[in-house]
């Protein structure tokens, strides 16, 4: 049975066809007080796949309760699939006082499940906050698809740690660079600026590739720089397209032809689906558990 959270119907709806498991109609309300109370109803069988993703605290309450609540419909065996993993970001205590939230979250998460299957967290060394085995799903060469007939293609991280990601999808892509951006943010005022590589990008299609836009601080920066530079059509991808506040206008504003994203969160943009790429994961997962 794949349970949806709220914010994440479309993909769950998507890896039931991709799987052939019943889809649950679960139920998300508030009493008066503003309490979330998310529910499943009864189901056959003893295993249950929650699939939420955690874009907001109310996703991570949420979460929660579908795991208990499928435990009480009567499934033994819980998987969790978070296609986006709010407070990954937070993977360290910055400040004197200050939490290392993903651990708190990923500990919580695992109370309530036998197994996490996490697409493309911001850094892998997450899944060591959870004490359940965490199956990481890279789904960024899924970006690839939505484009075609690139010229003189260059896929470019606009930090460093994004490298990874755009040879992902050069290589999905099947042909074209790669190169990176230095990046700084000041963890005061969170502004970014970037420092220019030397690549050439005049008269070239650029594909901008990033786990996540956020508040399209990075992405807006780097595609600022190239569109000084002549860049031709400009792509912004990302798996992860979280977009908060006005970040789409940002990156509009700074010269993208398109922006390209996968349904991890649910958007506008999200043109591809890493439906596939967690469907295989959890048949090789329940083949395994045979
Ligand atoms: C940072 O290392 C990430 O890969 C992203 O570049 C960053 O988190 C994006 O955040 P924002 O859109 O707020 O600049």
């Amino acid at each position: 049975m794949i349970v949806p959270g709220s914010s994440s119907q479309l993909l769950a709806a998507a890896l039931a066809d991709d799987t052939g498991r019943p889809l649950a109609t679960a139920t998300y309300d508030r009493f008066p007080d503003g309490e979330t109370i998310a529910a499943v109803p009864a189901f056959d069988g003893d295993e249950a796949t929650v699939v939420a993703t955690t874009d907001s605290d109310s996703a991570w309450v949420e979460l929660l309760q579908l795991q208990d609540a499928v435990r009480e419909a009567g499934a033994t065996h819980v998987t969790t699939v978070i296609p986006y993993m709010g407070y990954a970001r937070q993977d360290e205590s910055f400040a004197d006082g200050q939490p290392v939230s993903a651990r708190a979250m990923a500990r919580a998460i695992s109370t309530g499940t036998d197994r996490v299957v996490l697409v493309n967290p911001h850094e892998t060394a997450v899944t060591d906050f959870y004490s359940v085995p965490v199956d990481i799903v890279d789904a960024a060469s899924v970006l690839a698809d939505p484009l075609s007939a690139l010229t003189d293609p260059l896929f470019l991280a606009p930090d460093e740690g994004a490298i990874g990601i755009a040879e992902t999808v050069r290589d999905a892509y099947g042909t074209g660079e790669t190169d990176y951006f230095e990046k700084h943010r000041d963890r005061e005022t969170g502004a970014v600026d970037v420092s220019p590589s030397d690549a050439t990008v005049s008269g070239r299609d650029v594909v901008v590739v990033d786990d996540i836009v956020a508040t399209g601080s990075t992405m807006s920066e780097a595609v600022g720089v190239l569109t000084d530079r002549g860049a031709e059509r400009i792509v912004a991808a990302c798996v992860h397209p979280m977009l908060a506040a006005n970040a789409v206008t940002k990156l509009r504003n700074a010269g993208v032809d398109r922006i390209v994203g996968t349904d991890t969160i649910e958007r506008g943009c999200s043109v591809v689906s890493v439906a596939p790429a967690l469907a295989e994961t959890l048949v090789a997962d329940a083949v395994a558990g045979e």
